[in-house]
């Protein structure tokens, strides 16, 4: 394997074949592949198990007693450390339980759990008999679990009595009983783990209770797939109200996983890694389950909030108290922190331990933020930048290939497999440091989607606007140092305390209220979170607010979207900035509710408008 950054980039794009196949080297394989990319994805023909290769392997290699997983809980005062060996068996048996209840290869099933072993446990057990899973993220509604399920079509779907969230209890059960009603498609059973915090009601017949169905389960062995078969699909927001699902297959993911644990984070096995993310996100099925399982890696599964449970510590007391090695999370739970400890009075407390690395992704550093957290740390900060459709990092200063360089408020260079192009709205190369689309060549390395689960048009369709091209929605530029700056989106998606959510689809939502004639959701930036929805909505004629109604609208938002949307302000008013044609101009909305002086637009239909809206921001 080559050792600097410029000769693995330079290899990867000269012979992206031999790189990869070098790569896969790294793993167990019943077949070695015959070769990298195929029409089908990468290495197809190849057998392997993605489970095997993350849990069974180091327990046959003798690292048995090594420690697998860090359950560290704040929520509920609990710390729970779980080796290889006991890891291996808990899957083996969990995989046993969802085989007794028919779940075979190919089949899929839905995971709505919290942050517990026993998720990490239930993906793991899908990929040892080959099912599929798809976890969705606690935060979302009823409405939006029952588009997955219809989508997935699972045979069974696996959940928790509730998941605590900061001080609060939320139960899942009547979220899932709720959504199941919704969906056309019925799961023929329910797995409900019930958590001391809450006893959930079960429906007969249908919910089988986790506990007794695990402690009869035999476990069973790992079965061998084509690489090129689905490992997951993770449901991800698009420009529509439809969630996209995107799918991985078992042998990109894993060598692309092993590759980047070493290369981009420098991990070696026995090393601890955390990503204090959630495995509902693309981040949490990465770096929280797979990517440090693969790398025989310690993985650290947290279960809390970088303030409030029970302060701006925990994160420091954490990694100090597990040697983590390496950290990875988002800019907003950073500047969570900051907020409540701008002088890190708590870092000084507790110190860092062994900890030489912070990662940061899910939106962009800003370059205060990034400061801050150097200053504090005195360690890399680094930002990298990925989607849920590329699975680990695109752009990223490469540590593991003794790269340091950094620029605070670029997201590094490009990873080796990963060609970058900036390109404007014509399709044409822009000069370097201008702003345009940002798209990668394709095919894409392995790890990357393969396509959308039932929607290979739309999964096309990112590769149709820029011929040869993968288009990733971002916009950015790529300075003459080769620095990769990824500056926002191109379409409605917005970035939400580092969770992926659509402005049209909220806007879709509000609409349906039966006071509401249009409406406009706009990304306002926040100091904490980035940014925050603000909708914009107009009564239908002759419908008075009441002055409950910014209330009702938040509460469908919430009902129909989940809390996660975040909606917290919306503002009533007598109508929208337009053009002509008739086009809302969100654009000059969000920058008037980012405070910004917004000259007229030429195009505006309503110049009253502006100062409407201005007036309302200020609350008039
Ligand atoms: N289950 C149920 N509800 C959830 C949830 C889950 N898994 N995750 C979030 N929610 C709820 C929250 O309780 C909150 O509800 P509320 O409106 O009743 O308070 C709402 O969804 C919004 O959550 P969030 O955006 O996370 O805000 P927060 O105020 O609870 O916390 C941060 C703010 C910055 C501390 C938090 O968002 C954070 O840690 N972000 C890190 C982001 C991250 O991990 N991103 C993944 C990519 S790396
Ligand atoms: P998700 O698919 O939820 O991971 O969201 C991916 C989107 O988040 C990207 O397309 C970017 O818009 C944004 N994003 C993630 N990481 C970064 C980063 N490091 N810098 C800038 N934007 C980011």
């Amino acid at each position: 394997m080559s050792r600097t950054y410029s000769d693995a980039y330079a290899q990867s794009v000269s012979d992206p074949e031999a790189f990869w196949l070098k790569a896969a080297e790294a793993l167990d394989w019943d077949t070695p592949p015959p070769q990298g990319w195929t029409g089908q994805g990468w290495f197809a023909g190849g057998r392997l198990n993605t489970c095997h290769n993350a849990v069974d392997r180091h327990v046959a290699a003798g690292r048995g007693d090594d420690v697998a997983v860090i359950y560290e809980s704040p929520v509920t005062g609990t710390r729970r450390s779980t080796s290889y060996a006991e890891l291996q068996d808990s899957v083996a048996r969990t995989a046993g339980m969802l085989a007794a209840h028919g779940v075979a290869k190919g089949d899929r099933v839905v995971i709505y759990m919290p942050m517990i072993p026993e998720t990490l446990f239930a993906m793991l057990a899908c990929a040892r008999i080959g099912a599929v899973h798809s976890v969705v993220f606690g935060g979302f509604a009823a409405p939006e679990l029952a588009k997955r399920i219809d989508d997935a079509k699972p045979k069974l779907l696996l959940t928790a009595s509730c998941g605590i969230e900061g001080q609060k209890v939320v139960p899942y059960k009547p979220l899932v009983d709720h959504a199941l009603e919704l969906a056309a498609h019925d799961v023929e059973h329910v797995v409900l783990l019930q958590r001391p915090q809450v006893e959930a009601p079960m429906q007969a017949g249908r919910d089988l209770d986790w506990s007794s169905e695990y402690a009869k389960a035999a476990p069973v062995a790992c079965v061998s797939v084509d690489a090129a078969d689905p490992l997951y699909i993770l449901y991800t927001s698009g420009t529509t109200g439809v969630p996209k699902g995107v799918v991985r297959q078992n042998g990109g993911h894993a060598v692309a996983l092993a590759w980047s644990m070493v290369n981009i984070y420098g991990m070696k096995p026995g090393e601890v890694f955390w990503a204090a993310s959630d495995v509902g996100w693309v981040v949490g099925h990465s770096y929280i389950v797979y990517g440090p399982l693969i790398a025989g890696c310690t993985t650290v599964l947290f279960e809390g909030k970088p303030v409030g449970t029970p302060d701006a510590g925990t994160f420091w007391r954490t990694i100090e108290a597990h040697g983590v090695d390496v950290f990875f999370t988002a800019p907003t739970a950073i500047r969570a922190i900051r907020k409540e400890d701008p002088e890190g009075r708590f870092i000084r407390e507790t110190g860092t331990g062994r900890l030489r690395a912070l990662f940061l992704a899910g939106e962009r550093a800003d370059p205060d933020t990034v400061h801050w957290a150097e200053t504090q740390l005195a360690m890399p900060v680094i930002d990298h930048w990925w989607q849920t459709e590329l699975g680990w990092p695109a752009a990223a200063t490469c540590l593991g290939l003794g790269d340091t360089r950094r620029q605070a408020g670029s997201a590094g260079f490009p990873v080796p497999g990963f060609t970058f192009a900036v390109l404007d709205d014509h399709g044409d190369p822009v000069a370097p440091g201008g702003t345009g689309h940002v798209v990668i060549a394709a095919p894409l390395p392995p790890g990357c989607y393969s396509t959308l689960w039932n929607n290979e048009t739309g999964f096309r369709r990112a590769f149709e606007t820029f011929a040869g091209y993968y288009e990733t929605g971002d916009a950015g530029h790529i300075d003459e140092g080769g620095f990769v700056n990824i500056m926002g989106r191109t379409d409605d998606l917005i970035n939400v305390a580092g969770h992926r959510l659509s402005t049209g689809q909220i806007e879709q939502i509000i609409a349906t209220h039966p006071a509401v004639a249009e409406c406009a959701v706009i990304g306002a930036d926040d100091a904490v979170k980035g940014m925050v929805p603000v909708a914009f909505a107009v009564l239908k004629a002759g419908r008075q607010d009441d002055g409950n109604l910014a209330h009702e609208i938040i509460t469908l938002v919430r009902e129909e979207l989940g809390p996660v949307a975040a909606l917290k302000n919306v503002h009533i008013v007598a109508a929208l900035p337009k053009t002509r044609s008739g086009k809302i101009l969100r654009a000059v909305i969000r920058r008037l509710a980012n405070g910004e002086d917004v000259p007229v637009p030429p195009t505006i239909e309503n110049p009253d408008t502006i100062e409407i809206i201005k007036r309302e921001l200020r609350g008039e």
